[in-house]
């Protein structure tokens, strides 16, 4: 498709903005596990893309809530506190903490971070159970499953390991396989190993509450398959199309567990909601505590069919968010259901897949240790190289050229020449911009305002790659701008003229402070700073002229360093060094 085609419409200069079918958007990003820190895949995988996502529809003057919150029940939990020797209360206490903190360095705006062990969730939760039960939703049911004899206690999901039947990968969670994807249940493992003694588990009864998937399978299909093919994702369409051809069957919604939120009925004394039923509700209850703090109706974001519902997730995600959880919302009743979820692919490092016990990752923490201030780099790159369509890989040597060649050479050199040109030949002050009667500086005043749409269109889209690549072409178009005009010679013969060039030229450097704003939020702020502008010129329905002739601006500053060979060198280094490590234990 060539630009002319893909645009929507054709705006002029000074345009309104398209206005969007909802009066509103509620937007959630995968709750995190607070089980440990997070690294560069999760914030490739989910975050990045729906703070650009949100922050857009700030920008556009949309009413929109983004949440997000850690995710602490489930085995994921309490196997590591049991590995730490400490409780699961100080294993959440402490990533429920750090994660937030590193959401926040990143510039990951949400507006709540919440937690699934707040009482107000563990109430949402239990009541919606409540409901779902009373309204007989679940089939009561009475199975043998596996059982630790030496820890005297159940094993479903992350407590039991096996070989997966479908892949043979040799370490599939009774519950899921995370090298295939498939969805398991804890029979189906080929020797199945309790994840607490590593003992083969005996098979004892015990009773649970299902919820008959297999009755939603016709609305399934009208919903999803007949309804959101040409909108969904292919490998989100794809994935949930197989799964509901393939036939759903009862899903256990309790466990026997004491980390959890507790089964609201009586005869369920030791039994805790399922984390997958538990966690997306998290979304819910943060919603109600923002609410709470905000003078704010939490039943508009999640009731209202005009309020549009998005879900971030990465892709081991995608059977519980467009699968489990409408079920659970179509069968309690009242509820919206997601418009999309955008899931991206896996990233990679290095070529190899992120491993917390192999240490093979980028913490987030540690990122900025060696790289502080380099918050937008990382974001910049991640964007760049978004798992959309298919695993990505993340290498420190791309980070390096990209930051060097594309954020350096192009974004940073476009808006440091030109404010260095204006302060030189003009103090300063925003030149006279009346000699703007060229072809070409109709034809620039039209790229300005194109970028807008192509930039926007790639966003409702979940292009996420696309759209920060065309808001990057404007800082190509304002370099070549330069290149052609050389404002520099051309001020000792024709000082009107060249007056409108740099008029023309930081203009363009304002507009890349709204286009850039998702994407790269500090670097926005800094070229705003540095441009002195008017923070309520900052919106996304911005005129084409932003600054008046006689507008004062600040002294440049870099806005970007560049990235010495060694600094990259010393990263290879360090996963190397983590990759030995790993390989020395693996061999005692
Ligand atoms: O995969 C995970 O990390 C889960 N904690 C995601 C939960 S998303 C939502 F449902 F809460
Ligand atoms: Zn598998």
């Amino acid at each position: 498709m060539n630009k002319d085609q893909s645009k929507i419409v054709n705006l002029p200069a000074g345009r309104q903005g398209r206005k969007s079918k909802f009066k509103r958007y509620t937007v959630t990003a995968a709750l995190p596990y607070a089980n440990g820190p997070l690294h560069i895949g999760h914030l490739a995988g989910a975050y990045l893309p729906a703070d650009i996502y949100a922050r857009y529809l700030r920008l556009k003057g949309e009413d929109v809530l983004f949440v997000c919150g850690s995710d602490e029940h489930g085995a994921a939990i309490t196997l590591r506190a049991k590995k730490d020797g400490v409780s699961p209360k100080e294993i959440v206490d402490k990533y429920h903490h750090l994660n937030k903190k590193s959401f926040e360095d990143f510039g990951i705006d949400f507006d709540i971070f919440h937690r699934t062990s707040s009482e107000l969730h563990h109430k949402t939760a239990a009541d919606f159970f409540k409901v779902l039960n009373d309204k007989d939703e679940f089939v009561r049911k009475t199975t043998e499953q596996y059982y630790d004899e030496e820890h005297q206690q159940f094993l479903a999901d992350r407590y039991i390991t096996g070989t997966c039947p479908k892949c043979d990968y040799g370490n599939a969670y009774g519950d899921q396989c995370e090298k295939c994807g498939s969805s398991l249940s804890p029979k189906e493992l080929i020797n199945p190993k309790s994840a607490l003694s590593g003992n083969q588990p005996v098979l004892k009864e015990t009773k649970h509450w299902y919820l008959p998937m297999d009755k939603y399978e016709r609305w399934l299909k009208e919903w999803i398959i007949d309804g959101h093919k040409d909108d969904w994702k292919p490998n989100v369409f794809g994935q949930c199309k197989s799964w509901i051809e393939g036939g759903l069957k009862q899903r256990a919604m309790t466990r026997d567990l004491d980390w959890g939120v507790k089964v609201p009925l009586e005869g369920a004394e030791g039994k805790v909601l399922y984390v997958w039923l538990d966690a997306p509700i998290g979304y819910i209850s943060a919603t109600k505590q923002w609410a709470a703090d905000n003078d704010k109706n939490w039943e508009d974001y999640w009731k209202d069919n005009d309020t549009k519902l998005v879900h971030f997730i990465g892709k081991d995600n995608i059977v519980f968010h467009c699968i489990i959880f409408p079920i659970l919302l179509k069968a309690h009743g009242g509820f919206i259901l997601p418009d999309n979820v955008p899931a991206n692919e896996f990233l990679n490092l290095e070529g190899d897949k992120f491993s917390t016990s192999r240490n093979w990752a980028v913490w987030l923490n540690e990122y900025l240790d060696d790289f502080p201030d380099k918050q937008d780099v990382l974001r910049y790159v991640l964007c760049a190289n978004a798992p959309e369509t298919k695993d990505n890989d993340f290498t420190w040597r791309d980070f390096q050229a990209r930051n060097n060649n594309e954020l350096v050479a192009n974004l940073g050199n476009f808006v440091n020449r030109v404010i260095t040109l204006v302060h030189k030949f003009y103090d300063g002050k925003m030149p006279d911009g009346s000699e703007k009667d060229t072809v070409e500086d109709t034809k620039l005043l039209d790229k300005i305002m194109d970028a807008y749409d192509y930039v926007e269109q790639h966003l409702e889209n979940y292009e996420f790659r696309a759209a920060q690549s065309e808001a990057m072409n404007l800082a190509r178009i304002g370099n070549k701008y330069l290149a052609d005009n050389e404002p520099w010679k051309l001020i000792k013969t024709d000082k009107k003229r060249t007056g409108a060039i740099l008029n023309n030229s930081l203009q363009i450097a304002a507009h890349l402070s709204i286009l850039l704003a998702p994407f790269l939020p500090s670097t926005s702020n800094k070229i705003a700073g540095l441009l002195n502008l008017n923070k309520s010129k900052l919106s996304w329905d911005a005129e084409d002229v932003l600054l008046k002739s006689g507008h004062q601006i600040n002294k440049a500053e870099l806005l970007f360093a560049k990235i010495e060979d060694w600094e990259i060198e010393t990263q290879i280094e360090k996963l190397q060094k983590a990759k030995e490590k790993a390989q020395s234990i693996s061999n005692i």
